[in-house]
C-alpha cells in the first residue's frame, strides 16, 4: 500500500540544538532556535509554576488542584449551574497572573485548514467557548489559513454560524460573540508556500505589537500536507521569541512505517515537545474520570485486575454510516479510525500501573508499558464487517459500496471486534475486547468492565443457571448521556426473597447541570499551557501501531473479506463468536441496558 504522506522536505537547514539552559525554555520549530528567560511567557510561567509544585498538588488536565473541584456534601442530588459555578469558583485558574504578566505576552493561534469541516464544527466553536468562560489570555488572535480566498469578514461570517453561547450561561452571548470574531482573521495561501507563511507571519507580528509572542499551530488538515505546513511554518512563521506548538490531528500515518516516517519528517522541524499529537477522545469528561474514578476511590483501584476482572470491553457504535463522506475513510477503515487510536488509548489509561504523579511523562510512561506488554495481536482474533444496505418501514439504508465516495469492490471494514490481552502480571488471561462500528443500531462510546462471580454466593439458588447474569458490571458511557453506572444485585423489596439487578446510577445530566466542556476546549486549553499529558507522546504511537500493523496487513495481503451486517443493525455474527471463544458476552447487548 502506498504511503500517503509527503516526503520529508531535503531543504531544510533546521537544526534541533542539543541541550536547554537552565531556567530558559528553548524554542524550536523557528527560523532560529532561540532561547528565552521563561519570564517572558505567562502561560509558560504558569506551566512552570504548576509544574514546581506538582507534588503537593494534584491537578487536573487545565492544571487547576482536583482538590478544589466541589465534593459537595450535603447537597442533595444535583447542582444549580450558580451553585455549581460558585462551588468551583467558575473554575478560574488558581494561580494569580499579574497585569504586567497578562500584558507582556500574546497568543496567536492559527488554525490551518480553516475552510474545513473540522475547523468549523469543533475548533472555532471551542476557542469561542473558552473566551467566552474567559480562559484565553487578554492578548489573543486567532487566524485561519487556508487556500480557499475569503476575507476576514467572510470567514467571521462562516464560523458566526457555529458559535454557541453555554446553555446555562446565555448572557452577553452577542457581544461574546462580536468581541471574539473581532479577533478573528483569515489569510489565504498555500500550504507549502513560505512565502505565503512569510506574510502570514507579518500579519500575525502586526497584531502581537511587539510583545512575546506564543504561537500554536492547528493542523485541521489531510496528513498528506502535514509537513509541507510544518516545514513552511517552521521556516516563516514560527515565534522568535516565545513558544510555538503544533497541534496534529490524526491520522498518525496508516501503519509502523508511515506512522514512524511522519514522526521522523516532523521531527526535523519540531522537538517532540511542540508536538501535540491530539485523540479527542482523551479530551472527553468521562475518559478524563477514568483515572479519578479508580485512583482516588477506595472501592475501585483494589479490585482493578485478574482477580476480580473478568473481562473488559471497550465498545464504540455510530448510528450512521459515511454519508458521501467514505473517501477518506476508505483509505483507513474502523480498525485505524477508531480502535488503533481512540479505543486503545482508553485501554492504556484503563490498564495502565499507578504513575508516580499526574505529571504528564509519568502517565504517558505508564500508558507506554501497558502497550508494550500486549499480547501480538492475531487475526483469528480479530473479526471485520462492512454494512449492506437495508429497508425498513418503508425507509431504504444505503451499504457502504453505495457511497459514491467508496470503490465499489471496497473491502474496508466499517466495523471491527478484537480480543486482546496484556501480558503482566495484573491482567495475564483477562480478555479486553474492543468493538467500533459505524451504521449499527445505536450511537455510544463506553468502557464495561464484567467483575467476577461471587465465591461461594449464598444467593445462588436466586440467581437460576445464568450465573454471569449475577455478576457485577462497571459502566463508563463516554457518549451520549455521560453516566458511571454499576449493575449490582438487590433484594426487591417484599416479604419474599426476590433478588433482581439494579444500577447505582451516576447520571452527569442529573448531577451536573452545567453542559460539560467539548473535549476540543479542554485540549486546546491543555496545548495553549503546555499540559501533554493527554496528547500522545510519538513512543506511544509506535507502541499502538506496531501491535496493529501485522494484523493489518494480513488482512490486506490475505484479501479478507468482510462480513456484511445490515445499517442499522447490530453488527456481524461473527463478533458474539469472537467474544464467545472467550467466555464473554458483549454487555452492550444483554438487553438489560442495550
Ligand atoms: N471532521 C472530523 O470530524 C475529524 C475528526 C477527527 C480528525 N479529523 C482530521 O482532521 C483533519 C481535518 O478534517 P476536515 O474534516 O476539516 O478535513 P477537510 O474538510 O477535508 O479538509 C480541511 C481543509 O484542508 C484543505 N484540503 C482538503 N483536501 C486537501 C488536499 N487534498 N490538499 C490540500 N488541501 C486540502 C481544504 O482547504 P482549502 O481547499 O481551502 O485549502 C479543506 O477545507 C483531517 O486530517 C481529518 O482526518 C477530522
Amino acid at each position: 500500500m502506498a504511503t500517503h504522506f509527503s516526503p520529508c522536505s531535503s531543504s531544510s537547514t533546521n537544526f534541533l540544538p542539543s541541550s536547554c539552559f537552565k531556567n530558559e525554555t528553548t524554542v524550536l520549530f523557528s527560523r532560529f532556535a532561540v532561547t528565552v528567560p521563561r519570564k517572558s511567557s505567562w502561560v509558560t510561567q504558569i506551566h512552570s509554576r504548576i509544574q514546581g509544585r506538582k507534588h503537593f498538588h494534584i491537578k487536573s488536565s487545565n492544571g487547576h488542584p482536583l482538590n478544589a473541584v466541589s465534593l459537595q456534601d450535603g447537597l442533595d442530588g444535583s447542582l444549580t449551574a450558580k451553585e455549581h459555578d460558585k462551588s468551583q469558583g467558575k473554575e478560574k485558574p488558581s494561580i494569580p497572573i499579574s497585569e504586567a504578566e497578562k500584558e507582556e505576552s500574546t497568543l496567536s493561534i492559527t488554525v490551518v485548514g480553516a475552510s474545513g469541516d473540522l475547523a468549523k464544527k469543533k475548533i472555532f466553536p471551542a476557542l469561542f467557548a473558552l473566551f467566552y468562560e474567559d480562559w484565553l489570555p487578554e492578548n489573543f488572535t486567532v487566524f485561519g489559513y487556508a487556500r480557499t480566498k475569503l476575507t476576514d469578514e467572510e470567514l467571521r461570517n462562516t464560523i458566526s454560524r457555529t458559535l454557541t453561547c453555554r446553555i446555562d450561561q446565555r448572557e452577553n452571548c452577542e457581544d461574546k460573540m462580536d468581541q471574539f470574531l473581532k479577533r478573528c482573521f483569515y489569510h489565504a495561501g498555500q500550504y507549502d508556500s513560505e512565502g505565503d507563511f512569510s506574510e502570514l507571519d507579518s500579519k500575525l507580528k502586526e497584531k502581537e505589537a511587539g510583545k512575546v509572542s506564543n504561537r500554536l499551530f492547528y493542523l485541521s488538515i489531510p496528513p498528506n500536507i502535514f509537513v509541507d505546513v510544518v516545514r513552511s511554518a517552521s521556516l516563516r512563521a514560527s515565534s522568535l521569541n516565545g513558544w510555538t506548538r503544533v497541534i496534529v490531528e490524526k491520522p498518525f500515518g496508516r501503519d509502523s512505517e508511515s506512522s514512524g516516517e511522519l514522526t521522523r519528517c516532523l521531527k526535523q522541524y519540531l522537538t517532540e515537545d511542540q508536538i501535540f499529537r491530539i485523540d479527542h477522545y482523551l479530551g472527553k469528561e468521562l475518559v478524563e474520570n477514568l483515572s479519578v474514578l479508580r485512583f482516588s476511590n477506595l472501592v475501585f483501584e483494589p479490585l482493578w485486575s485478574r482477580d476480580y476482572i473478568r473481562n473488559v470491553q471497550l465498545i464504540f457504535s455510530e448510528d450512521f454510516g459515511t454519508e458521501g463522506r467514505g473517501g477518506y475513510f476508505d483509505n483507513y477503515g474502523i480498525i485505524r479510525d477508531i480502535m488503533q487510536n481512540h479505543l486503545l488509548q482508553i485501554l492504556a489509561l484503563f490498564a495502565m500501573e499507578t504513575p508516580v504523579s499526574l505529571d504528564a511523562e509519568d502517565v504517558r510512561n505508564e500508558k507506554v508499558k501497558v502497550l508494550r506488554s500486549m499480547k501480538p495481536l492475531q487475526l483469528e482474533d480479530v473479526i471485520v464487517g462492512q454494512y449492506k444496505g437495508h429497508s425498513k418501514s418503508d425507509r431504504s439504508y444505503p451499504a457502504y459500496t453505495d457511497d459514491p465516495t467508496v470503490p465499489k469492490d471496497s473491502r474496508t471494514p466499517t466495523f471491527a471486534a478484537a480480543a486482546l490481552f496484556i501480558n503482566n502480571a495484573r491482567w495475564d488471561g483477562v480478555p479486553f475486547l474492543m468493538k467500533a462500528g459505524k451504521a449499527l443500531h445505536t450511537r455510544r462510546a463506553e468502557v464495561r468492565v464484567q467483575f467476577r462471580h461471587v465465591p461461594g454466593n449464598l444467593y445462588k439458588r436466586n440467581f437460576g443457571t445464568d450465573l454471569d447474569k449475577a455478576t457485577n458490571e462497571l459502566v463508563l458511557r463516554v457518549q451520549p448521556d455521560e453516566a458511571i453506572y454499576l449493575k449490582i444485585n438487590n433484594k426487591v423489596p417484599g416479604l419474599g426473597m426476590r433478588l433482581d439487578r439494579s444500577d447505582l446510577n451516576l447520571l452527569y445530566s442529573a448531577r451536573y447541570p452545567r453542559e460539560i466542556p467539548d473535549a476540543y476546549e479542554r485540549l486546546l486549553l491543555d496545548a495553549i499551557a503546555g499540559e501533554r499529558r493527554l496528547f500522545i507522546r510519538s513512543d506511544e504511537l509506535d507502541a499502538a501501531w506496531a501491535l496493529f500493523t501485522p494484523v493489518l496487513k494480513e488482512l490486506e495481503q490475505k484479501k479478507i473479506v468482510p462480513e456484511l451486517y445490515p445499517h442499522g443493525s447490530r453488527g456481524p455474527v461473527g463478533a458474539h463468536y469472537l467474544a464467545a471463544k472467550y467466555n464473554v458476552r458483549w454487555g452492550d447487548l444483554s438487553g438489560d441496558d442495550s
